[in-house]
């Protein structure tokens, strides 16, 4: 059954949780008095549906239903998750959870999108305690995996469980902190980055650009990756982290940092940054920053994706539940009508796949029809543990047909047949669609080989007869329109 969640604030981070729900399948019911808030929130969801589908090599499920609400209680009847993201002020925030307790389902989950509060602090406002926890989330919300769970003692284990087992089904990776402080433990770290920002450019040392570029070139690159630790033990070489701390400890009292000292925050200060920041990025609007933005973060995690590390791993770990949930055929006894066309692609385009005529680019056309060739591998037996024994297959020959225009976001989906499976070699046809219109098609040649020789070998028995089977199902069907063709032939 479809699960609510109700938004309480469609600011910047309320909008985002909306995205992230609506995209993942949940109906979602937003309450928010701001007469601009069906616009600001529009701004937000176009944003994500541009980007957020294509993290996924995985179409994303179908999106749930959204609807504005009148008031507090309408949005929270029956749901089964509340995200709270007012303002920043403890009294508006507790207000907030006196109303809408009176009216939502005593098992429904209360999460508060707090930067800075405790949960004890949020807690204090609630009739039922027990319901509320910090689940603090990162901007863009429908993109940054973290969200960092912050229980107390009053929060029930199972509640927490429950808590989590939510965000990761909507693609998220809870990080419980273990002690609850003012602004858990992200924005502790991060204002220790803004003091010291403040301080080089007050001391005028550098400027917003030149801060900024020292983050892009360098540490924010190992960050993304790696983290803090992990990249100070490979600093610290083969004597490891002891010596790291040992070499660099001392440092600490260095006076390189000014460390809790505060610059005071004057007009003069917040004018020389303002102007720094005009003169570095003035020329671009904020949709224009939000959307390189967006962009750029979706290639950086697509890219730890094809490592399987860090957010890369979360991705794809979400990518597996969604390829379960929407039912793609995976092994033989999957295959529900074995005379049609397998779907073995089902996914939308993201921006890392465009070139500069602003759609996909021709290489990754390949690449789909290399993971759709995959997947047809994988059902009939030729799977990791087959091709660890030492049999797979290698492609001989490869014919693309560049059909009609594919674009970002766009969900495509690969049609694939097998036109003749024997003795050694496989000949596939694959057509991408987008909705009922052809794109491409692909034919390709491939050839079962031995590991060992890295010559061409027969099939095993089950791959043959996994094979045979659906070559003889096929063999029905009308023969592809452009089959054989060479290249430059008239059509
Ligand atoms: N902006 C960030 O980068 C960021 C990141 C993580 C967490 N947060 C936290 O998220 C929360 C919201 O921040 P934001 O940046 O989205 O703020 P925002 O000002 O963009 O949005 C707040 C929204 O709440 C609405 N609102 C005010 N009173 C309300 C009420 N009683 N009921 C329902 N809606 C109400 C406002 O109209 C506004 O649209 C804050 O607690 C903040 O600390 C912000």
């Amino acid at each position: 059954m479809t699960k609510t969640a109700a938004i309480i604030g469609g600011g910047v981070i309320g909008g985002g949780w909306a995205a992230r729900f609506l995209l993942n399948g949940w109906d979602v019911q937003i309450f928010d008095p701001d007469p601009e808030a069906q616009r600001k929130i529009g701004e937000v969801l176009n944003n994500a549906r541009r980007s957020m589908p294509g993290l996924s090599d995985v179409a994303l499920p179908t999106a749930g239903q959204l609807r504005f609400c009148d008031s507090l209680s309408d949005a929270v009847v029956g749901v089964d998750w509340i995200q709270e993201s007012v303002p920043e002020r403890l009294e508006v925030k507790q207000k907030v959870y006196q109303k809408l307790q009176e009216y939502c389902p005593e098992d429904a989950i209360i999460g508060s999108s707090t930067s800075g509060f405790k949960p004890s602090e949020l807690q204090a406002g609630a009739s039922r305690p027990e319901q509320v926890l910090v689940t603090h989330p990162f901007n863009p919300v429908y993109l940054m995996p973290l969200v960092e769970i912050v229980p107390t003692a009053n929060n029930s284990p199972t509640l927490v469980a429950r808590a989590k087992d939510t965000l990761k089904s909507i693609g998220m990776f809870p990080l419980h902190v273990r002690k609850e402080i003012d602004a858990h433990i992200a924005d502790r770290f991060l204002e220790a980055v803004w003091r010291e920002a403040l301080w080089l450019v007050k001391d005028g040392v550098a400027t917003t650009e030149e801060i900024d570029q020292a983050i892009r070139m360098g540490f924010g690159i190992r960050w993304a990756q790696m983290g803090l630790f992990d990249t100070y033990r490979v600093a610290g070489g083969e004597a490891g982290m002891k010596h790291f701390m040992e070499q660099f400890g001392p440092a600490l009292q260095w006076p390189w940092t000014k460390l809790m000292d505060v610059p005071e925050f004057t007009d003069e200060l917040a004018s020389l940054i303002a102007d720094q920041s005009d003169a570095q990025s003035g020329h671009l609007s904020i949709r224009d920053m939000e959307r390189l933005r967006d962009d750029n973060l979706v290639s950086i995690m697509r890219a730890l994706k094809s490592r399987n590390f860090a957010s890369g791993m979360v991705l794809n770990a979400h990518d597996a539940k969604l390829s379960d949930s929407a039912g793609m055929v995976r092994h033989m006894d999957d295959i529900t009508d074995l005379s049609m066309p397998i779907i073995t692609v089902r996914r939308a385009v993201p921006v890392d796949w465009l070139d500069y005529n602003g759609h996909m680019t021709e290489s990754r056309y390949l690449q789909a029809f290399a993971d759709a060739t995959d997947r047809l591998m994988e059902i009939v037996g030729c799977d990791m543990n087959y091709i660890a024994t030492g049999g797979s297959f290698f492609t001989a020959e490869t014919h693309i047909r560049h059909i009609d225009e594919t674009h970002l976001g766009s969900v495509i989906e690969i049609n694939t047949r097998v036109l003749m499976a024997q003795g050694k070699k496989m000949h596939l046809w694959h057509e991408m669609y987008a909705g009922e219109s052809l794109l491409a098609t692909g034919e390709h040649m491939l050839v079962h080989v031995s590991l060992k020789t890295r010559r061409p070998a027969p099939f095993s028995p089950q791959i043959d007869a996994n094979l045979r089977l659906i070559c003889e199902a096929h063999s029905d069907l009308k023969i592809p329109n452009g089959m054989g063709r060479y290249v430059g032939q008239p059509r």
